[in-house]
């Protein structure tokens, strides 16, 4: 079932593996690579972690993780089992020596009974703040020194501005090669924005219409329904732009601007994709004001639930001044995307949780038809929902049946669920599969990440520098007034899917 043929065996190693991400995302991702049968005979699983614990308590906890969050469900017994034999609690603070050198002789032994040298996954699921000590240990002891087996995963925030992504670029790089690290970002292992690419560039027909002839402007919008619950010590620190747009929104921008890549290799798709990236206009002083709306929000109501204001989240400043919702609209300057604009926005305790990228055509040149033949003359949208909706829709004319000449707009639907029976891997289990086979086409490279954070900066330091009127958003509302009216002036408004912004259009019978 391997991707690849005889995969060679791995030794996996979770700094935190006692934490949250180990958890409810990366121990179920290894669970489901497994009973899928696409980890190999021979591996292991370390969760590193300082405090002292028992194993079996640490198997128990980590059942209880899969249980609770698998996609598959409940783990199966027997395959629990089998799978827990691989599974092993590592005690071991990440500033001492000592675990380091432990954690040496215990791959090294694994690669004599393997008769092999396996592949090694360091995965750093850990405060930023560890990063230089675990580097540091590797290092020392030559854990991670064959660059064409051993692998290092950073999970995001990379960085919490350009100078300190430069810092810890710097510091990896002085310990590891750059083809060694997989700085990672979950949208890019979502389903649906892998598709992106296939729907892309497996195609003929969309690729003579995706420019600036066509496509009249392009949306992202990343709306999470869920407010920051216990992460308020986090999210004090980062804020919409640096948790999401600045990373999730910027990738999904990336996958819909690029130029065609020649190949699929990783060094291919990320030269396009920086491409984007280095092609955005930048914020200036006299456009950031009017470009960029960020939103805070207040009490109110999510699916009939009250959502308590941010001011009085857990861990949070009652007088914050970080920004729940940012919306940003954007220029590529290329050829491809000249005049086109790009409005991104995400937020939190929305409306309703949904992730969609539309992207609205011009008008006809002529319309032929009376006004009261086509009294609403909505222009062609596709509209591609990453998530929870996994569907793609084509928004177009079409005349009614009858004697009369009525058109409307109709929708062609392609959704994940009624044409598929296959379940969707979770992202994290098609990237840490790329970790393991080492294809980092997934995974950003050192100059995006750097670049990413150059558009961003005169946002966040235009923020930093002056303040809004928080709260400015009810929860369960869309965000700031401010933000509609930033499309609006363009004679836009915001798109979702399109049932629930359009319930007049008829759908397709489903077949
Ligand atoms: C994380 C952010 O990277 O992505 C969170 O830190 C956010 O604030 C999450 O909720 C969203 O991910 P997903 O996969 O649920 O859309």
């Amino acid at each position: 079932m391997s991707r690849i043929k005889n995969p060679p065996p791995a030794n996996i190693v979770i700094f935190g593996g006692k934490g949250d991400l180990a958890w409810r995302k990366l121990i179920p991702a290894f669970y489901n690579l497994y009973i899928g049968g696409f980890l190999p005979k021979n591996f292991a699983i370390y969760g590193v972690h300082y405090e002292k614990q028992d194993e079996k308590w640490y198997e128990s906890y980590m059942l209880e993780g899969i249980n609770t969050f698998s996609r598959s469900g409940k783990a199966k017994p027997k395959e629990w089992k089998a799978f827990a034999q691989n599974l092993y609690y590592f005690e071991g603070d990440f500033t001492a020596d000592d675990t380091f050198r432990r954690l040496g002789e215990t791959l090294d032994a694994n690669d004599k009974k393997w008769r092999n040298r396996a592949v090694r996954l360091f995965y750093y699921s850990v405060s930023p703040k560890f990063i230089d000590d675990i580097s540091i240990g590797l290092s020392k002891y030559d854990l991670a020194a064959n660059v064409s087996l051993d692998r290092i995963v950073v999970e995001k925030p990379f960085g919490s501005d350009l100078q300190s992504a430069k810092d810890l670029n710097k510091l990896l790089l002085a310990k590891f090669k750059e083809k060694q690290i997989y700085r990672i970002d979950h949208y890019l292992g979502k389903e649906t924005v892998q598709n992106l690419m296939a729907f892309r560039f497996a195609n003929i027909f969309f690729e003579s219409l995706w420019n600036h002839n066509y496509i009249e402007h392009v949306q992202i919008t990343v709306a999470e329904n869920i407010g920051v619950g216990s992460r308020g010590n986090y999210y004090e620190t980062a804020g919409a732009l640096r948790d999401m747009i600045q990373n999730h929104l910027f990738q999904l921008l990336c996958v819909t601007a690029m130029e065609p890549p020649v190949t699929t290799d990783a060094e291919e798709i990320r030269n396009k994709k920086v491409d984007v990236l280095k092609a955005v206009r930048p914020f200036n002083k006299d456009n950031i004001q009017s470009n960029a709306i960020r939103g805070q929000y207040g009490e109110g109501k999510v699916n009939g639930k009250t959502q308590q204001a941010y001011r009085k989240e857990k861990n949070v400043n009652p007088k914050s001044d970080v920004e729940t919702y940012a919306a940003l609209k954007l220029y590529i300057d290329n050829w491809r995307w000249q005049g086109v604009p790009f409005y991104l926005r995400t937020g939190k305790s929305l409306q309703k949780a949904s992730s969609v990228i539309a992207i609205q055509f011009k008008q006809v040149p002529l319309c032929v038809f009376k006004p009261n033949a086509i009294p609403d003359r909505r222009p062609n949208q596709l509209i591609i929902s990453i998530q929870p909706e996994m569907e793609t829709t084509l928004v177009f004319q079409a005349k009614e049946p009858g004697v009369e000449m009525k058109i409307k707009p109709v929708e062609m639907d392609f959704t994940y669920h009624d044409n598929y029976d296959t379940a969707v891997p979770e992202a994290y289990e098609t990237l840490l599969l790329d970790v393991l086979e080492g294809d980092a086409a997934l995974f950003m490279r050192a100059d995006q990440v750097e670049q990413a954070w150059k558009v961003v900066m005169p946002v966040i330091d235009n923020w930093a520098a002056t303040t809004e009127k928080f709260p400015n958003y009810n929860a369960g509302s869309w965000g700031p007034k401010a933000a509609d009216e930033l499309i609006k002036a363009d004679g836009f408004d915001w798109i979702l899917l399109p049932e629930a912004k359009q319930p007049a259009i008829k759908k397709k019978t489903k077949k």
